[in-house]
């Protein structure tokens, strides 16, 4: 069936849009609301034998992948080696038999992805991939595949799939802590709790939109932007400069926080607008330090926290955007979409293709 717009004037608005109510489908599939328990089918292998998990993406998709790490790390106390597939493909990893390796896609079809996949088959690892498309390659080849249920993504920025994956993410996160003992079923059904607010969370977000654009209205001809976050915050502040730059075509970076003044932050001054991604977790203060350093070498600040940050620190940034308060678990699955919202607004006013980036493909089919 043809896919249309609804009364979006683009793809990627209507598919950001859209996130409630495909993270709930995504959900279902994998958790019950109701018992508060992680509900995965029988997977191939046991969380208990394995030496590492080896994940593995490209784009967005790997930025799912980078918090992924934090989590499983985090709750289910696994070893966890993230990487690009382009990388991985020819890094000649020594990988030992009977590791777990996950393949993180939209379409199930980028080839450097699909390349690293059968060199982790070919040393001996299971094989489990995250895929959007039904019908795929990489889901052909996989011992074993969770689909996310986003929906078709049009919109060449990925947005809706990415933060389908990072739910689907955290339930197998959450299966393998249980399952390894890790985290007991009280704790289960505390994250299982977080996890099933994010739906409703999401909605409220959407309704910052006017705020998003005035914000957006305020740095749309900067030359260069910096995002900045530790913790899960980090690959948000990634996937945050990565969209600006995949559809505004603005000078983006993302970096760790804590890594701003081993280089970053000599390019700091009034023209350079920084986006502070701040939830409060036990990071919060660490981040508030790092705002006040740009800050004091006037950078325009623009804020991502919730209620509890924008008060204590709101009042001397350029602009807040205020997100609902959550549990630091599912913190970065909400904070994906403010810095969604706010490319996407940037792009518009730069007049850009938002739906069809320049030199940009939704699927990398060829090396
Ligand atoms: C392209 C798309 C990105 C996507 C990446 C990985 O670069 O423009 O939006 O994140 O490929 O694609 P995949 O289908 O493997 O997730």
């Amino acid at each position: 069936a043809m896919i249309g717009k609804g009364n979006h004037r683009h793809f990627m608005m209507k598919e950001i849009a859209e996130q409630p109510a495909v993270m709930g489908e995504t959900l279902n599939a994998f958790f019950n609301p109701k018992s508060r328990t992680i509900t995965l089918p029988d997977l191939p292998f046991d969380w208990n034998d394995l030496p590492k998990m080896t994940i593995v993406a490209c784009g967005t998709s790997f930025y799912a992948g980078m918090i992924a790490k934090y989590w499983f790390e985090g709750i289910a106390d696994l070893n966890v080696e993230v990487d690009i597939a382009s990388e991985f493909r020819y890094r000649q990893m020594p990988l030992k038999k009977g590791g777990l390796a996950l393949f993180i896609s939209q379409s199930g079809e980028t080839a450097d992805t699909l390349a690293a996949l059968k060199y982790a088959k070919e040393h001996g690892q299971h094989i489990a991939s995250i895929v959007n498309v039904e019908e795929s390659s990489m889901g052909r080849e996989s011992d074993f595949v969770f689909h996310t249920q986003a929906g078709p993504e049009i919109g060449v920025a990925s947005t809706k799939a990415f933060t389908c994956q990072l739910v689907t993410l955290a339930c197998i996160a959450i299966d393998a802590g249980v399952k390894r003992g890790i985290i007991d079923h009280e704790e289960e059904a505390r994250l299982c709790a977080a996890l099933s607010e994010v739906p409703a969370r999401a909605a409220e977000i959407l309704d910052s939109d006017e705020n998003i654009k005035a914000l957006a209205e305020a740095i749309f001809e900067a030359r260069d932007v910096l995002y900045i976050g530790r913790g899960t915050g980090y690959p948000i502040a990634l996937e945050g400069a990565l969209k600006l730059k995949e559809i505004s075509y603005i000078h983006a970076e993302g970096y760790a926080a804590g890594e701003l003044k081993h280089g970053p932050i000599a390019l700091i001054d009034e023209l350079v607008p920084v986006i502070v991604v701040a939830p409060s977790d036990p990071y919060f203060e660490k981040t508030a330090s790092n705002m006040q350093e740009v800050m004091a070498r006037n950078a325009r600040v623009i804020f991502l926290s919730d209620a509890d940050g924008i008060k204590q620190l709101g009042g001397r940034a350029l602009g807040s955007i205020e997100l609902p308060k959550v549990d630091p678990f599912v913190a970065p699955i909400l904070y994906a979409i403010p810095v969604q919202i706010l490319a996407y607004h940037v792009a518009v006013l730069k007049g850009t293709d938002v739906d069809q980036p320049r030199n940009l493909a939704k699927s990398v089919t060829v090396e």
